[in-house]
């Protein structure tokens, strides 16, 4: 079966390679047609200088007669003539055409080593030479030797004849190579539009081997890597869309539970107050769970826009650390705070406090009462270091890749407790990010937690 795609190479190979084929033939074949003829030609004068020698060294009746004997059983015709042209003796008939030739050639313009008259034997009937006799250095005569131009031509006809031949095999073997070639170059294409073909159809795990290490090559190595990225994003949406449906449903169960509870008629005001407490809760867990959910899709869709600008970072700092004064107070949590006055920040104001805010919230969530939590900014040559490290309970080591991603949660049922619903750090990563920054945590067990948040310093003394 020829693909179009095969079909056109092919096409194109073809057409390429038999022109070049046609020039070079034509080249060696004028060429070749050419030596024949000069080779006939240089014959036929070396013929007539034979015979004219002879007759230099005798010439007799006898001899004359003898050359002519010898040329009537050959190809060839010798004419002999006196000094004028008047024939003497000749092996066959003399022709009309030849004796035109004897008649007009010019007997002084011939030197002693002779010369070819007509060599043109696509147009002339004979092709011919003169070797002129000279006794005792006097011009006395000529021998004229003719050759019937269709002996050429059969020559000619026999050359074309082979290369007729030559060119149809060569014509067979390109186009038996062609289509080789072909096949080979559009197969790994044809294979690899069947794999993207499979691919938008839904299976993702498509398996392109080729040990080719040229462009073909690489690029069925990209196509297997876009299967396996495509299957990794198709479960990781799976376990997510999973992970979030339970995530939402767990707080609409505590709340259906307890608002049937209340809804009873002989439950005490205390019961009703805390399960309505509890249902506050739920509730406001659950607005904190669809806020930070449509805070990534709005990352995951690019609309999340980050506007830079010139900040104080220790005064954005302190307004972060008044509205969590309750919570370290509640908790009788130290909070030990330095950084430089004069250091400003180019960031979002408002994203970089949602950073630091989530950070701080698990750090007060995660650290028992009277921890201390440390926040230190640092500036070096090109960053801005603000290390945020807790006393708290700190995070598992098999734990600490994972905590960015999204809905992850050490030890799941000490979270429900603790109510975080596992979006907090991703948004911050997500944001840090979009700022060209880095976050990145160090954590012991029982002993505490540091988040590293580091910030290009970007000019911003211009
Ligand atoms: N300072 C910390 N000390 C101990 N564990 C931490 C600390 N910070 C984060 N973790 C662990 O990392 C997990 C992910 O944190 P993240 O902030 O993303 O989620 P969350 O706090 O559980 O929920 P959310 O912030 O969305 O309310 C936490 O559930 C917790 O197990
Ligand atoms: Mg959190």
């Amino acid at each position: 079966m020829f693909n179009k795609l095969a079909l056109k190479i092919g096409l194109l190979f073809f057409l390429v390679i038999l022109i070049i084929e046609i020039i070079l033939f034509y080249i060696l074949y004028t060429n070749l047609v050419a030596d024949r003829v000069e080779e006939v030609m240089g014959d036929l004068l070396a013929r007539g200088n034979t015979h004219r020698d002879v007759l230099e060294e005798n010439y007799t009746t006898t001899t004359l007669e003898h050359v002519a004997i010898m040329e009537s059983e050959s190809d060839f015709i010798a004419v002999i003539t006196d000094e004028n042209g008047k024939v003497i003796i000749s092996s066959d008939p003399v022709e009309p055409e030849m004796k035109t030739v004897i008649e007009h050639t010019d007997y002084d313009e011939i030197p002693q080593e002779g010369a070819i008259l007509k060599s043109n034997w696509s147009e002339e009937k004979y092709v011919s030479t003169d070797s002129p006799l000279t006794f005792n250095e006097t011009h006395s005569g000529h021998v004229f030797m003719f050759a019937e131009s269709d002996s050429i031509e059969r020559i000619i006809d026999h050359l074309s004849h082979k290369f007729w031949l030559v060119g149809l095999l060569t014509l067979l073997l390109t186009v038996i190579t062609v289509f080789i070639l072909s096949k080979v170059i559009t197969q790994p294409v044809l294979r690899m539009k069947k794999a993207t073909e499979q691919l938008s159809r839904g299976n993702h795990n498509v398996e392109l081997y080729t040990h080719r290490k040229d462009e073909l090559g690489d690029l069925a190595t990209s196509i297997t890597l876009l299967s396996q990225d495509l299957e990794r994003l198709k479960n990781e949406r799976n376990e997510f869309l999973g992970s979030i449906s339970h995530e939402l449903r767990t707080p609409l169960t505590y709340m259906k539970g307890y608002t049937d509870i209340i809804s009873r008629k002989e439950i005490s005001t205390t019961d009703r107050n805390r399960y309505i407490k509890i249902i506050q809760e739920e509730t406001e867990h659950l607005a904190d769970l669809i806020k930070n959910l449509f805070e990534l899709a709005k990352i995951d869709h690019n609309k999340f826009a980050i506007t830079k600008e010139r900040v104080v970072f220790s005064a954005l700092i302190e307004t972060i650390l008044a509205r969590i004064r309750p919570a370290l107070n509640e908790k009788k949590i130290e909070l030990f705070f330095h950084c430089p006055d004069n250091l400003v920040v180019l960031a979002d104001p408002e994203r970089i406090q949602q950073v630091i805010l989530n950070i701080l919230d698990n750090a007060i969530k995660y650290t028992p009462e009277k921890g201390h939590i440390t926040i230190e900014v640092i500036q070096n040559k090109n960053e801005i270091l603000t290390t945020i490290s807790d006393t708290g309970e700190g995070i598992p080591e098999e734990d600490i890749p994972f905590i960015f991603d999204r809905l992850y949660r050490s030890e799941k049922s000490r979270s429900r407790v603790s109510g975080g619903s596992g979006l907090g750090l991703t948004i911050a990563k997500e944001i840090v990010e979009l700022h060209g920054g880095e976050i990145e945590v160090d954590s012991t067990l029982g002993k505490g937690t540091v988040f590293v948040i580091s910030l290009k310093k970007e000019n911003v003394n211009e």
